[in-house]
C-alpha cells in the first residue's frame, strides 16, 4: 500500500495505472475508520483492479460550533486498517496541498442540502460536495462508494454527478450497525457506555416505523410513533424525524411507495444521525 500526501502526486499513480486499463475505485473517509468504512473498502476491492481510500478530516465541511478539532484521528491505526483491507492507495492530503490561500470555488446543492442536516449545518453539505469533488477530479475514480448511513449525502453527491457530469458511478453501501442496533459511526466515540446503550432507541424507533409503514399506516401517525419512542431515551433530544422519498428526498405522502425515514437525535451532547429504507 502507498500512502500519498500530495494531490499531484496520486494523480499521477492513477494516470499511470489507468493507461494499463486498471479500474479505479474510491473511498472518501474522514478516518476513524471502523466496520462501517471498512465495508465500503471490501465492496470497492472486490469491484475495482484499484482501491484509493481517501483519510481527510475535513474542515469546511464543519460549522464554527463544531467538533472539527477534537475530530478523532488515530492515523497509525487507520493505516493498519487499509492494509489489512488490500487498499492500495491510502491518500491523506493535508489543509494546505488541498486548500491553498486563494481557494474560492464551492459546489453548493441549492435544494436537497437546505433540508434535515442542512438546517442545522447549513454550509455542510457544500463542504461535503467540494471536497468530494475535489477527490473525484485527483483520484479519477470508475466507482466510488458511499455509506446509507448518510444517506442525504448519498442522495446529495449522486445529484452532484447527475447534475455535473461526473462520469463515476456511485455505488450506495448498506449500514452496519453495532450487534445492539446503533448504526457505526467515528463519532460513536464521543458517548459513555451508558449513553451507547440509550442510543440503542433511535434504532429501534426506526425498526417500528418500517414494521408500521408496512402494515399501512399514516405518514402522520408513523412520524408520531417514531417521536413518541425517541423521546423515551433519557437526554434525548430530536433535531429532526423525516419521512421523505427515498430517490429524491422528496416529501411524501400516504401513497408514496419507497420512503426512507431519516431521524437526527442528540443523546447527551453527541448529534447522532441514522435512517431506515421503507417499501410497501
Ligand atoms: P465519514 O463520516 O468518515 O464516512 C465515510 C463514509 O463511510 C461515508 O460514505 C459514510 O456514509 C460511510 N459510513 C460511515 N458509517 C457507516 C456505517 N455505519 N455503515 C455504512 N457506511 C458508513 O462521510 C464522510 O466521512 C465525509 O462527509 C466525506 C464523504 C468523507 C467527505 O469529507
Amino acid at each position: 500500500m502507498k500512502i500519498i500526501n500530495n494531490p499531484e502526486e496520486l494523480r499521477k499513480n492513477i494516470e499511470i495505472l489507468k493507461k494499463e486499463g486498471k479500474t479505479v475505485g474510491l473511498v472518501p473517509t474522514m478516518g476513524a475508520l471502523h466496520y462501517g468504512h471498512i465495508s465500503l473498502m471490501k465492496q470497492s476491492v472486490l469491484q475495482n483492479d484499484i482501491t484509493v481510500v481517501s483519510v481527510y478530516v475535513n474542515p469546511i465541511q464543519f460549522g464554527p460550533n463544531e467538533d472539527y478539532e477534537r475530530y478523532p484521528r488515530p492515523i497509525e491505526k487507520d493505516i493498519q486498517v487499509c492494509q489489512d483491507n488490500k487498499v492500495d492507495f491510502l491518500f491523506m492530503p493535508t489543509n494546505e496541498t488541498l486548500y491553498n490561500k486563494n481557494f474560492s470555488t464551492y459546489i453548493y446543492n441549492n435544494n436537497i442540502s437546505k433540508i434535515m442536516c442542512g438546517v442545522t449545518r447549513p454550509t455542510h453539505f457544500q463542504g461535503v460536495c467540494t471536497v468530494v469533488a475535489k477527490l473525484f477530479n485527483i483520484a479519477m475514480p470508475q466507482r466510488a462508494y458511499f455509506g446509507l448511513k448518510d444517506y442525504q449525502q448519498y442522495t446529495i453527491i449522486r445529484q452532484m454527478v447527475e447534475d455535473l457530469n461526473f462520469n463515476i458511478e456511485i455505488v450506495g453501501c448498506p449500514i452496519v450497525r453495532e450487534e445492539s442496533g446503533l448504526a457505526m459511526s467515528s463519532r460513536n466515540t464521543y458517548l459513555s457506555q451508558e449513553e451507547k446503550v440509550q442510543a440503542t432507541g433511535i434504532y429501534k424507533s426506526l425498526c417500528l416505523a418500517k414494521q408500521l409503514f408496512a402494515e399501512g399506516k399514516s405518514i402522520k401517525d408513523i412520524k408520531s410513533a417514531v417521536e413518541e419512542n425517541i423521546l423515551k431515551i433519557p437526554n434525548g433530544k430530536i433535531d429532526y424525524i423525516e419521512l421523505r422519498n427515498s430517490q429524491n428526498l422528496r416529501e411524501v405522502t400516504d401513497s408514496d411507495k419507497n420512503i426512507v425515514i431519516a431521524v437526527a437525535v442528540k443523546v447527551g451532547n453527541v448529534r447522532l444521525i441514522d435512517n431506515m429504507v421503507c417499501e410497501k
